[in-house]
């Protein structure tokens, strides 16, 4: 790819948004474009399309959606659903009309059915039935894949989706509220050891085994597939190992330096016992995560505690 094409990364302050703005501004990629929610809403389909015929992209990268845990779901299945398929509904259209030659879309690995066989292959996509708790998301993610794999048929354009583990790093999201699981413990394990090392209590058992990918080794994946056209439609990207829940509170109590006790609340639900992405077909193309959950864990907690003062607001 060459340095100076424009590249829109739709999504750009988030934190998969923000590392890939990182990446490539520190491979020498001097034109990239982006604007926050306030300035271009992107369900919007009037400001999308006027957008890009000003700027003409030559990439999209669309790392922006509306993102959140089962809370949030819960509450709000038709934002979920229909902020997701009008935010890239009109990327994906605007694009094409564009000429855009290349674009990136993210699903996530919990629109695999909930039953799949794991690890999970990128076969396994809409062969059973979705997760209740986040279908409305599932459902506007897979139209994405779908939408990107359609233009790929018919046109013939590089549009792919890559399908990313659990991800975490700088500027992840530590609101307990909708935080995910190592935010999370970053922050309870962090404000016990100030409370004079007093007991974290975390839901389950500990026991569901998980895959957690750091965000920059995320962003490396999205320059991979910038650089290199990729054969397929989709891609899985994780580090294809996974470890238990009470391994992972154990591994970030250390780094965080919490002695207190653990307990763990098996009133509350597991979740799904297992899930690990099978990361074959991305390792075959020459992809590989270069940083290990423990480097990143540091990498993120060092981060919280530069930014402690910033993340106060609840986002919902
Ligand atoms: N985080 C994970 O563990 C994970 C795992 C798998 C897949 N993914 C995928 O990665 C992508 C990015 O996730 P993330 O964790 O970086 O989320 P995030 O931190 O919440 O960022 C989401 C971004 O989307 C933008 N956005 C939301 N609604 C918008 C709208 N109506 N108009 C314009 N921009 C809008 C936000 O812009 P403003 O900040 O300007 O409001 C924000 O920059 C998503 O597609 C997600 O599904 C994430």
């Amino acid at each position: 790819m060459d340095k100076k094409s424009k590249i829109y990364i739709a999504g750009h302050r988030g934190m998969v948004g923000a590392a890939i703005w990182r990446i490539l501004s520190s491979k020498g990629y001097t034109n990239l474009i982006g604007k926050s929610s306030s300035e271009l809403d992107l369900r919007n389909q009037n400001e999308v399309l006027s957008f890009f015929s000003n700027e003409k992209p030559d990439v999209v990268i669309d790392a922006a959606a509306r993102v959140g845990g089962i809370l949030a779901n819960n509450n709000y299945p038709y934002q979920f659903l229909m902020d997701n398929l009008q935010i890239q509904n009109n990327l994906i259209d605007a694009a094409l009309n564009n000429d855009v030659k290349k674009f990136i879309f993210l699903g996530s690995s919990c629109i695999y059915p909930k039953f799949a066989q794991q690890p999970l292959k990128e076969e396994y996509l809409l062969t059973d039935s979705l997760e209740p708790t986040n279908e409305w998301y599932a459902i506007a993610k897979i139209t994405g894949v779908k939408a990107c794999e359609s233009i790929r048929k018919q046109f013939g354009k590089d549009y792919v989706s890559l399908m990313p583990t659990n991800l975490y790093g700088t500027h992840d999201n530590f609101d307990l509220k909708t935080s995910h699981v190592l935010p999370a413990m970053i922050r309870k394990f962090h404000e016990a050891k100030l409370n004079d090392h007093s007991p974290v209590e975390l839901w389950g058992s500990g026991s569901p085994m998980r895959e957690f990918l750091f965000v920059d080794d995320m962003a490396e994946a999205v320059v991979f597939a910038l650089d290199n056209r990729l054969p397929e439609y989709l891609y899985n990207v994780g580090t294809g190992i996974d470890l238990t829940i009470r391994e992972l509170a154990e591994t970030i109590q250390n780094i965080v330096g919490h002695k207190g006790e653990i307990v763990w609340d098996s009133s509350k639900p597991d979740g799904t016992p297992r899930k690990l992405m099978d990361i074959s077909k991305m390792h075959q193309l020459g992809w590989k995560h270069k940083v290990e959950l423990k480097e990143g864990i540091e990498k993120t907690y060092n981060w919280f505690l530069e930014n402690i003062d910033n993340f106060k607001e609840v986002k919902l």
